[in-house]
């Protein structure tokens, strides 16, 4: 079983600390959200898990944290000044604003019948006279208009008379962006990178950030909001390279992990981006798909985009390069002090290393992991539990001691220290604020993988009971060997 909608997730994730509406005792920010005590938990071992998993188990990626304010120029040559645009309509009605792409795609979807409508605008094909506003039903368009999603910030204290012209933009003194992808951070450093490892193509880099988006329409908790946090990887790879092929290993390797980790293969799938739908910079891209809404009846409607990889070709390296030159001769970077190009010292042989890109979002993989590990499940007295039956390398808290009775100091005293003894090697927390049965319905709403209570035979026999969050079995053990015992059970 999984969730069986985002609602259900958003409301468990408010009540027991995983993720809170942000800034809410001033009403709120549209689409932002605050992690809680046991939701920065799950993000930081989502991107534990993926460190681990992608940087020191392989041995041909290496890792960085580059700043998430670049030097606006990273900006103009990697494309995204130019191109990195939603198209927007608003209802005259209503004053709705919304993605037309996204509004088009969906009329598409419902009227199959009608084939591919094409109603050329100029900017974006959009039905504007027989689509209707999802807020008024009513069919009052504005044309569609294409809106730069990245976030502009001011560097330092300029004055208004600093103010740059650049071929018919106006930077304003210092004006910079919050980074949009943490891929441009890693292409920058690619030389940096590959001289001080002395490292040999193929090879890879990772960094994992928040990136920011001025998403039109964000939405659907943190599905889609204007700050999230993204896990990104380019792998540096020959021109000849069979580039492909090299997408299908990574999606295969991403699809082994997502499940490794607990996501059901049910609720992944895949799709091939057609050609006209590409990013600027890619070839071809496949994103992983999740299940996100398994409650619209349309199978089609259930899925969205958990992450992406993608053939960037060699793009970005040779529009960060002051070497390449336009047809007539003339260079397309006139303000890069390098040339990213790499020398295969075996073929002795320069050129531009092409990437393949696997990109993932870390709000978007908690989502995910946290629909898949919800189910439910009825005790002998006929009440309905929820079970969170997260991975344990995933779950916030690895195991809870629990005192059996909280007013004998003995007992209480002995959880305490077995709890203290545990923390150094895993997450574990001392609970005493409810009867056992609470206590334990707790747990398993949070993820928590094993209970151990503490009880009044404990002080004679030195030994506790071991409950499992998933078969609600419990065990006895000695304290001596709780520590081995709960470690290897976690490490299945
Ligand atoms: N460097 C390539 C790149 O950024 P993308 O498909 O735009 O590709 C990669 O983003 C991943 O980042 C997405 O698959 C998604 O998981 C996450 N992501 C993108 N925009 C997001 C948003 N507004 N809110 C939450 N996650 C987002």
């Amino acid at each position: 079983m999984s969730a069986p909608n985002i609602e259900t997730i958003v409301s468990l994730a408010k009540r027991r600390g995983f993720v809170f509406p942000s800034s809410e005792i001033y009403g709120g920010l549209g689409s932002a959200w605050d992690y809680g005590p046991l939701g920065v938990e799950l993000c930081n071992n989502v991107k534990r898990a993926w460190w681990r998993w992608m940087v020191y188990e392989r041995d041909d990626i290496e890792g960085i944290d580059s700043s998430i304010i670049l030097n606006p120029l990273v900006w103009k040559y990697s494309g995204h000044e130019a191109t990195f645009n939603d198209p927007l309509v608003d209802c005259k009605e209503c004053k709705g604003r919304f993605r037309a792409d996204k509004l088009q795609e969906e009329y598409e979807q419902n009227h199959p019948a009608e084939g591919l409508v094409i109603y050329g605008t100029g900017i974006v094909s959009f039905a504007k006279g027989v689509i209707k506003c999802p807020n008024c039903g009513k069919i009052n368009w504005t044309d569609p208009r294409l809106f730069n999603m990245m976030f502009k910030t001011q560097l330092g204290a300029t004055a208004a008379e600093e103010d740059v012209k650049d071929e018919g933009r106006v930077y304003l003194g210092g004006a910079a962006y919050l980074r949009p992808e943490t891929a441009q951070g890693i292409f920058i450093n690619f030389l940096n990178v590959q001289q001080s490892m002395r490292r040999k193509i193929p090879f890879g880099v990772a960094q994992v950030g928040k990136s920011f988006r001025n998403e039109i329409t964000p939405g659907n908790f943190i599905l889609r909001t204007r700050e999230f946090e993204q896990m990104e990887m380019e792998y540096f790879v020959r021109p000849d390279a069979e580039h492909f092929k090299l997408v299908d290993y990574w999606v295969e390797q991403y699809l082994g992990w997502y499940t490794s980790l607990g996501l059901s293969r049910n609720n992944v799938d895949l799709y091939e981006v057609p050609e006209d739908k590409l990013a600027h910079y890619s070839r071809r891209t496949v994103d992983v798909m999740y299940r996100y809404f398994p409650e619209r009846d349309e199978e089609a409607r259930q899925w969205e985009e958990l992450m992406g990889i993608a053939y960037r070709t060699d793009f970005d390296l040779k529009s960060h390069s002051n070497k390449p030159s336009h047809d007539d001769g003339t260079r397309a970077n006139t303000d890069a002090t390098e040339d990213l190009s790499y020398f295969d010292e075996a073929a002795k042989e320069r050129f531009y290393p092409h990437v393949i890109e696997p990109a993932a979002g870390v709000n978007r993989s908690v989502l995910a992991f946290l629909m898949d590990a919800y189910s439910e499940r009825t005790n002998d007295k006929g009440e309905t539990r929820v079970i969170l039956k997260l991975h344990p390398d995933l779950a916030p808290i690895k195991v809870a001691v629990l005192p059996l009775a909280k007013n004998k100091p003995e007992i209480v005293g002995m959880a305490k220290a077995i709890k203290r003894a545990l923390q150094p090697v895993m997450r574990a927390v001392y609970d005493d604020t409810g009867g056992i049965g609470k206590l334990y319905a707790r747990q398993d709403e949070i993820g928590t993988p094993f209970c151990v209570t503490v009880d009044h035979q404990s002080l004679e026999d030195v030994s506790v009971t071991v409950r499992d969050r998933d078969t609600w079995e419990q065990e006895r053990v000695k304290v001596a060997d709780l520590q081995q015992h709960l470690q290897t059970r976690l490490l299945k």
